[in-house]
């Protein structure tokens, strides 16, 4: 970048930077943008396609989650990463979504782009779009239905609506149940509000078996096995030493050489590593605990020694796992075994060690804080599992937030054709040019029910047709789009039911990432921005196709 002064260039940018301007700028933008939302946008509902992505080391993920999906996908153009944030945001928020919330932003940039074309200025579409937003989570404030804790057929629901988006194989009544069990143990009431943590709730992946296989623990699983065949394999009455640090002798971090000339040093040698590690299993005992789960290594001899004094030891618990033991079991983490006393032990009914699909796993039942639960969620294959263990944590989250928010929408489709058909209306009221920006964000939601039909097999045009004289009838603020049977009907009767907050969520982040997409004017950046969309591991057809020249 130079400019001119009295026949003088001067530099202002070193000279590999590139840089776009005005409409250029927009273009380029919104063109990366809209190519993440296209490449997630078969994938919507339970009709929806799975992806096939393989990493560069060739393991291979097959998933209908946005958010796995558009992490995996290694992006590299800026404002398409800003897409993938959209998506890491709804999943942190309400954990499900995180598709709806990427096409809508995508659909929101495409009518954008067209009153851009009409030169309507962007920062008038975005004035508009924020007004719509707004207008819109209002609208279905109003139309949503109430839910409480204690209605399980539409909890029940809402965990089949979220899990039905996944792979076909992990649909399953049985999985939903559980999943609703699992939330209900861990809600807290605070100050009169409810609030359900969803890390709570451990989620253990077991291949082999059906998902009807599946299983709700009261306690903690952990995918790990007893380190010495000698140890009890069921403990009674656990007292829980919880250790960060290993039970082995460390090595020196410098390199020493000792010389051993005769070899009675040789065997004091010994004897005294032999005493330490005692020592050692001496303070555990000494503690109180008959059960010991350590993140490290335990010493052969360690594992001996706890074996002949009927001591259960675990090695290498995962550091998360550590925690949430300490948590449900009441017990204390320990760093270093000599400050390690009875006060830090954990509690629990029974720890014990069964099979599962053929491989054992440590179960901790009966914890001090009954809040603790652990799915063992199952499938028949690798990748099956891996799918169903992603729809769990959809089906989880939306459980959890319509016991917190208490207020649910139909599914289908039905909430974005009501919110369409108020957004017009309220467009009527305003003036200027907003009203276009709020007409196409009208449009724009209409992406939901159209992409449904459309990954369904069904024509999108009769259905929107259809869609919108039933909201016009009284009464028909609940009918969408059944993909199943291909009907449209009260979609809030038949059960295709989600909370509240999904629908809101996603509108939130898709209309605040269009907005800031749309305010760039000027991009300056140091390295190339050409490539495209994605970097080199999206594969081919991936790429900005449509891209004009810059
Ligand atoms: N039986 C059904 N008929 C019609 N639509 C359905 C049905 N079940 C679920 N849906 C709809 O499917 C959409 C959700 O699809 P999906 O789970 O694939 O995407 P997402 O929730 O936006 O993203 P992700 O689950 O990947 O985070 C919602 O709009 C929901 O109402
Ligand atoms: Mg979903």
């Amino acid at each position: 970048m130079a400019s001119q002064l009295g026949g003088q260039q001067i530099l202002i940018l070193p000279e590999k930077v590139q840089r776009y301007l005005g409409r250029d700028a927009q273009r380029m933008n919104i063109m990366a943008a809209r190519v993440i939302a296209q490449a997630v946008r078969t994938t919507l509902g339970p009709r929806g396609m799975d992806k096939m992505l393989v990493d560069s080391l060739g393991d291979v993920t097959i998933t209908n989650d946005g958010v796995t999906i558009l992490e995996e996908m290694d992006v590299e153009h800026p404002a398409a990463k800003m897409m993938v944030e959209i998506s890491k945001v709804q999943e942190d928020e309400v954990g499900d979504g995180t598709t709806t919330a990427v096409v809508l932003a995508g659909e929101l940039l495409k009518m954008a782009e067209e009153l851009l074309e009409q030169d309507i200025h962007a920062t008038v579409i975005a004035s508009g779009y924020r007004k719509a937003a707004e207008k819109a989570n209002e609208i279905l404030d109003k139309i949503a239905t109430g839910v409480s804790r204690g209605e399980d057929k539409i909890l029940k629901e809402i965990a089949i609506t979220a899990m039905s988006g996944k792979g076909s194989e992990v649909r399953g009544e049985k999985l939903a149940e559980l999943c609703v069990k699992a939330v209900k143990r861990i809600v807290e009431e605070f100050d009169g509000k409810l609030e359900a943590d969803i890390d709570n709730i451990k989620v253990e992946k077991k291949s082999g078996g059906g998902s009807a296989d599946s299983q709700l623990i009261e306690g903690l699983v952990l995918d790990k096995e007893v380190v010495h065949p000698g140890m009890p394999k069921r403990v009674e009455k656990a007292k829980i030493a919880i250790l960060n640090m290993a039970l082995e002798i460390k090595e020196t971090e410098t390199s020493a050489k000792i010389n051993i000339t005769d070899p009675e040093q040789l065997r004091n040698f010994l004897e005294e590593e032999r005493h330490m590690l005692q020592e050692m299993v001496d303070q555990v005992k000494k503690a109180g605990a008959n059960v010991v789960l350590c993140q490290k290594g335990i010493d052969d001899l360690v594992q001996h020694y706890l074996a002949k004094v009927g001591i259960m030891a675990v090695r290498r618990v995962k550091e998360s796992d550590l925690e949430k033991l300490a948590r449900a079991s009441g017990g204390k983490i320990v760093t270093n075994i000599k400050d390690f006393t009875a006060k830090d032990l954990g509690f629990a009914a029974q720890v014990e060690e069964r099979k599962i699909a053929g491989e054992e796993m440590i179960f901790i039942e009966g914890c001090k804080d009954p809040k603790a639960v652990s799915l063992i969620v199952r499938g028949g294959t690798e990748h099956v599992v891996d799918e169903a263990e992603r729809a769990v944590h959809d089906a989880v989250s939306v459980v959890s937030v319509a016991i917190e928010d208490g207020k649910i929408v139909a599914g289908g489709g039905a909430p974005e054709i009501e919110a369409a058909k108020g957004l017009r209306e309220y467009a009527g009221t305003v003036s200027g040019r907003e009203a276009l920006a709020i007409n196409a964000f009208a449009d724009a939601i209409e992406v939901i029910p159209r992409t449904l039909a459309e990954n369904a097999g069904l024509d999108p045009i009769d259905i929107l047709v259809q869609l919108r004289a039933d909201h016009e009838k009284k009464g028909g603020k609940d009918i969408g789009i059944d993909v199943i049977s291909g009907e449209v009907t009260n979609t809030l009767k038949l059960g295709i039911v989600e909370p509240l907050r999904i629908k809101t969520q996603a509108i939130k982040s898709a209309s605040e990432v269009t907005e800031m997409i749309l305010r760039i004017d000027d991009v300056i950046a140091a390295g190339k921005l050409e490539k495209g969309a994605m970097g080199p591991g999206a594969g081919p057809g991936m790429g900005m196709g449509g891209m004009p020249p810059m």
